[in-house]
Formats: structure tokens, sequence, C-alpha cells
């Protein structure tokens, strides 16, 4: 009975835990020492608009994959690509004064998320669908996800 007790108190005490990390604004952090850009609200605005597009594009790759329907990803990820993405003007001056940081950002961005895009196109392209490549170009595009995510935030 008592080490049922001391269960439940564990259980809700873990809870709690996890609940109040749950609230917590990610910026009062100590451990946070991401590159913050600063833009206004409307560039933030766009890039974010941008991102949530970027997270649809991702589920449909991985659905349609699934399906083998390379039509469907093509048409989905053709804003996203290299020709397709248009740039955010704020932010490339911005980076003007972060030389080495501005580097960092094209490479998880154009050089990255966006070429990957490219070659995602490519595969999309062919018929059949390569399911196992298609896989692992989603699985380079996650890491500049995370890549990007890691090392950048805005205010
Ligand atoms: C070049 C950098 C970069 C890359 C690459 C990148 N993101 Fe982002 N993303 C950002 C930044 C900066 C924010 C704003 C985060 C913040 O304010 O802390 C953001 C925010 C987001 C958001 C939140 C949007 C909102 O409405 O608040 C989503 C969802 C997102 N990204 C998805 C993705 C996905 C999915 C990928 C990969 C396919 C991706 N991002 C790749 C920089 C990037």
């Amino acid at each position: 009975m008592v080490r049922k007790a001391v269960w439940v108190v564990l259980g809700f005490a873990c809870f709690g835990f996890v609940v109040t990390a749950g609230i917590m604004p990610l910026k009062v952090s100590a451990e946070d020492a991401r590159f913050v850009i600063e833009v206004s609200s409307e560039t933030q605005e766009g890039v974010k608009a941008e991102m949530v597009d970027t997270l649809l594009a991702l589920q449909t790759i991985v659905n349609k994959t699934l399906e083998g329907d390379g039509s469907a990803i093509a048409e989905a990820i053709k804003p996203l690509t290299t020709s397709g993405v248009r740039g955010h003007p704020e932010i490339r001056m911005f980076f003007r004064n972060y030389p080495d940081m501005s580097t960092v950002w094209r490479q998880m961005g154009r050089y990255g998320m966006h070429a990957t895009f490219d070659r995602i196109e490519s595969l999309a392209l062919i018929q059949p669908l390569d399911k196992e490549a298609m896989l692992e170009e989603t699985g380079t595009l996650l890491g500049y996800c995370s890549g990007c995510h890691m090392t950048f935030t805005m205010p």
C-alpha cells in the first residue's frame, strides 16, 4: 500500500514537472544560446508562414512517397525549391552585419534545405518512385530543419 502511494506521488511529481516544463517559454532558459535574428514582426510572420508551408510539404512527401505519387510531391514542394523560393530581403540585410552567421544561415537554408527540395523534386519526377532514395533525402531534409532551429531563433 505504501509502495503504491509512493508511485502515485512520484507519478504526480513527474507529471507536474512535464506540465511546468511544457508551459515555460523557451526564452527564459539560460541554456538557450541560439543566435537571435532581429527583424520586423512582418518579416517574422513571413518566415513563420513559410515554415508552416514547409511542414505541410514534409507531410505530403511522407504520405505520397508511401503511395508512390511523385507528381503530388513535385507539385507540393515547387515553391520551396531554390528556383521557387522568394527569400526575405530584411533577413539578408540583417545578416550583412554577421558574415559568419550569414554563411551558416545560407548553408542550412538555400544550400541545405532548399537544395534538398531540388533533389526531392528531381526524384519525384522519375517513375516509378524510388521510395528509398526519397526517404534518404527526407532524412537529409530533417537534418537541416533541426540544425537551423537549434542554431537560430527570432525574438
Ligand atoms: C535556415 C533556417 C531554417 C531551416 C532550414 C528551417 N527552419 Fe523552420 N524556422 C526557422 C526559424 C528562424 C524559425 C522561427 C523560430 C523561432 O522564432 O524561434 C522557424 C520556425 C518554424 C516553425 C514554427 C512556425 C510558427 O508558426 O511559429 C515550423 C513549424 C518550422 N520552422 C518548420 C520547419 C521544417 C519542417 C523545416 C525543414 C523541412 C524547417 N523549419 C527548416 C528557421 C529554419
